[in-house]
């Protein structure tokens, strides 16, 4: 049987443990297996590789991923997918593995209902926005960046007095700012799940400050409509504090995966291939509790997502 493998959207660490485990996993099985280089694109432009054991030697501990990936708007249209289709033919594929986001396996998902190609996604994202898994691959690992950062920022905070509104990623998706923020003990999160008033946020650092506090974090999701500098403008207007932004961008996307990210990576890539050889016509692998997790891709794109609004709360207790 031959497999074929892409990575697609925005990268994570751990995608390349995920890749190595997939190409393992075959070649242990007997299978053939073909990586896709440029996600989508490359599955359209016939970027096609035979992969064997040496090709993922020594990376289950780098960032990245070594098939690179892409955003494809034309692989979204019928034209591209029929093209990509034709591609994954004339290479003998008989079954093709995408690790990514919620667009990679949405674009999945359409491949398998136009086509019937078994289509099968792993959830490689920094942003834990897919409500079937319990954990996306790189999520934990742009926690922990994250909650390096606030170490530093804490630092130079507490020197100058100040308040810093630590902006981090996440897209509409707010588990990295909650992670990060319970983690980091952050004065107050801020998520797109969950609106909040400027005023509350001031009387909390007020608060803070009369009571002799040196500094204040502030976690924000990207995906929290009002402007980081607005809302920075607008505090230290109201208790005269001098507040600063941080936008950590893509320091977030990169970095060696964690254990828990590596180990999330090789479980399920290794079930994927299992479910492959066990004739099951598409899926999407993920992890809830400790437990490794199937579902047809319809219906896992299908689940809502429930977020930990509880944390902000434990925060505010533990201040
Ligand atoms: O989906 C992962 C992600 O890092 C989001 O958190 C972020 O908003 C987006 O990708 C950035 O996309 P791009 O890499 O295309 O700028």
């Amino acid at each position: 049987m031959r497999v074929g493998i892409l990575t697609s959207g925005g990268d994570s660490p751990g995608m390349n443990a995920c890749i190595r485990a997939v190409v393992r996993g075959c070649l242990y099985y007997g299978m053939e297996v073909y990586g896709i280089h440029q996600g989508y694109e490359g599955l359209i432009n016939d970027e096609f590789e035979p992969m064997k054991t040496s090709s993922v030697a020594d990376i289950i501990h780098r960032g990245g991923t070594i098939l690179q990936t892409a955003r494809s708007t034309d692989f979204m249209a019928d034209e591209g997918m029929m093209k990509g289709y034709e591609n994954l033919r004339m290479h003998g594929i008989e079954a093709l593995v995408v690790i990514g986001g919620d667009g990679t396996l949405t674009g999945g998902e359409k491949l398998h209902r136009m086509t019937r190609m078994p289509v099968f996604g792993l959830p490689g994202t920094i942003d834990n926005d897919l409500a079937y898994t319990d954990f996306t691959i790189g999520f934990d690992t742009a926690v922990n960046t994250v909650l390096s950062a606030i170490g530093n920022i804490r630092d130079t905070s507490s020197s100058h007095g100040r308040t810093t509104i630590i902006e981090v990623m996440g897209r509409h998706c707010g588990d990295i700012a909650l992670h990060a923020g319970l983690a980091g003990g952050a004065e107050t999160i801020l998520i797109p799940e969950r609106g909040f008033e400027v005023e509350d946020i001031a009387k909390k650092l007020l608060a803070g400050k009369e009571r002799g506090k040196l500094h204040s974090i502030i976690i924000k999701a990207e995906g929290v409509e009002m402007d980081s500098n607005v809302l920075a403008k607008q505090l230290a207007d109201m208790i005269d504090c001098e507040t600063k932004v941080v936008v950590l961008g893509y320091i977030q996307r990169g970095g060696s995966p964690t254990a828990r990210d590596r180990i999330l990576a090789s479980r399920t890539g290794v079930r994927c291939v299992e479910l492959i050889r066990e004739g099951v016509s598409n899926a999407a692998i993920g992890i809830k509790g400790d437990t490794i997790v199937d579902y047809p891709l319809a219906v896992a794109l299908a689940m809502e997502k429930n977020t930990h609004l509880d944390y902000q709360r434990i925060c505010d207790i533990l201040l």
